[in-house]
């Protein structure tokens, strides 16, 4: 149980609904680990009034939050700042509030799910696959970008996909019908669709693919989705959204509680035990 004081610093995420956030566990988790005084609470806020919100919770003392679905590209038109990556893209997922009631906004997302690719020891400069072209996909493929990599994107609305490379002023796009077909020349498929949530998504065919792919999917839950199941199945080496999650959040929380949090095996654990 965490004792709340008078010093207690205060950071929380924003949601509607916000309950399935796994993010109050994980920063309590680090705040005992580490000693620190503060505490991370889930904060339901409809999307009507973010601003209000979040005027308020710097107003109120608040060291920042996070945002998750679907405040990060509305956040982004609130904050007073943003940093480049969450310019290009177009999110914005943690807010510091500066003393003077300024509020910074930037986008770990992609950050993120690139340094739990590299934890797991997957080049990220190769030529990537990205399913999808929507929040989370703007955030990965601008990230994949900045470390010289290759992008290509396949989305169901394929105007979107175009969109998002001219957005970006970089990556080409595959129609969605032939993603499958055309896995043979890429070394990473990232699925940043919500195609999988719950389990389902039906069936991918990956038989196409060279041996070497490696397939990752943003989404957690389940850990294993079909398409990483598909993953399997063709003996390829994949990679689950929870990892993403945990490394996304290690940004906000130093720079909420001053200290760099690691991801190790308890974690992971303790990540894995709340689904
Ligand atoms: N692991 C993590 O830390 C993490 C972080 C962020 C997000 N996520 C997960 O990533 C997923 C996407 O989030 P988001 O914020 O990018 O959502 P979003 O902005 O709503 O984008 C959704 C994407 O999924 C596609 N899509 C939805 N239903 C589909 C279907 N039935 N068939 C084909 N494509 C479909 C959409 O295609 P259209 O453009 O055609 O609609 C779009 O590309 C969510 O499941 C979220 O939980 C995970």
């Amino acid at each position: 149980m965490i004792g709340i004081r008078g010093t207690t610093r205060l950071a929380g995420v924003i949601g509607w609904p916000v309950a399935h956030s796994r993010s109050p566990l994980l920063h309590n988790f680090w705040c005992a680990r580490h000693g620190v005084d503060g505490a991370y609470v889930p904060l339901p806020v409809r999307p009507g009034a973010l601003e209000t919100a979040l005027r308020g919770l710097a107003g109120a003392g608040f060291r920042g939050v996070n945002l998750t679905i679907p405040h990060k590209e509305a956040a982004f038109s609130v904050v007073d700042r943003v940093s480049d990556v969450a310019r290009r893209a177009g999110a914005v997922n943690t807010l510091v509030f500066h003393e003077g009631g300024e509020i910074e906004g930037t986008c770990t997302d992609g950050i993120g799910l690139l340094a739990d690719l590299r934890a797991h020891g997957v080049e990220v400069t190769g030529r990537t696959l990205v399913l999808g072209a929507g929040g989370a996909a703007r955030a990965v493929a601008a990230a994949l970008l900045d470390m010289g990599g290759e992008v290509v994107l396949a989305n169901r609305t394929r105007a979107r996909a175009g969109g998002l490379c001219e957005a970006l002023g970089g990556g080409s796009v595959v129609e969605w019908d032939g993603w499958e077909r055309a896995l043979g020349g890429f070394d990473l498929l990232i699925n940043t669709t919500s195609l999988g949530m719950g389990g389902e998504g039906g069936a991918f065919d990956l038989s196409a693919a060279s041996d070497g792919l490696i397939v990752s999917d943003i989404v957690y839950v389940p850990l294993r989705t079909p398409l990483l199941a598909a993953a399997e199945a063709r003996g390829l080496k994949g990679v689950n959204g929870l990892g993403m999650l945990a490394h996304q959040a290690r940004i906000g929380f130093e720079a909420w509680f001053g200290v760099m949090p690691e991801v190790d095996a308890e974690v992971m654990a303790l990540l894995t035990a709340s689904l």
